[in-house]
């Protein structure tokens, strides 16, 4: 089975947390695009979207399906988006595709998360993947150098790229995420930040992995 075989399952399986008749969020990525067009399937059953990006809210709109503005909509049902990484507590690495900003607000409106992934993106310690943040422009290099000295880590600029934002993108490498709580709240304290990748304050509720052998349904391992 491909990597893409495996996004089309976990997407189609993500239909059964849809709750009827109510406005879900979703997510940015490929993930999520092989969401949106399963969504496409059932969309007269929900009242319609919120979408991550802009990206999103097209392809959204292209099928059909209503797209709310988060300030007119008090309540989200479920939020379905991809991830970078996830480890098994379902502290998640996102904002591969730099949406991460308007992902963590659409996350933490919703009742419940489901995260839809592929089995490469399940990890035993987060930061393989280089954790992306989202940077005012005029704060670009104080913020790196606060980056190196608060993690040891390499705040790398991703060229040509501006978010929906209009911010900027740092790629941190080389970390290794022991504590990503502790790591998430201490890169928003730096001043010029708008926010990072790390979703661990608000983790995914449930994970759906695609694998060789059929949809994992993967809740968090609460540690002792
Ligand atoms: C975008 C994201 C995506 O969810 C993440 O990059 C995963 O993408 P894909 O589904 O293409 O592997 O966080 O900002």
């Amino acid at each position: 089975m491909t990597q893409d075989e495996m996004k089309i399952e976990v997407a189609k399986a993500a239909l059964k947390y849809v709750i009827p008749d109510s406005i879900i969020g979703v997510g940015t990525g490929s993930t999520a695009n092989f969401f949106i067009d399963e969504l496409a399937t059932i969309k007269e059953r929900i009242e319609g979207a919120v979408a991550s990006s802009v990206a999103t809210a097209n392809r959204l709109e292209d099928h059909g399906i209503t797209v709310f503005d988060l300030n007119d909509v008090e309540e989200i049902s479920v939020y379905i988006d991809g991830a970078d990484e996830s480890d098994k507590q379902l502290n998640l690495i996102k904002g591969g595709g730099g949406a991460l900003t308007r992902e963590k607000i659409v996350a933490a409106v919703s009742s419940q998360f489901v995260c839809i992934a592929d089995e490469s993106k399940l990890v035993s310690v987060l930061g393989d993947f280089p954790l992306p943040v989202e940077v005012i422009p005029m704060s670009t290099n104080y913020a790196k150098r606060q980056i190196v000295k608060m993690t040891g880590g390499s705040p790398i600029l991703r060229e040509g790229f501006t978010t929906d934002n209009g911010n900027l993108i740092l790629d941190i490498h080389d970390l290794k995420i022991k504590d990503p709580k502790r790591l998430e709240n201490q890169l928003n304290n730096i001043v010029g930040i708008v926010t990072n990748g790390l979703f661990a304050g608000r983790g995914a509720d449930i994970l759906l992995l695609g694998t060789v052998n059929g949809v994992q349904t993967i809740t968090p391992v609460i540690e002792n």
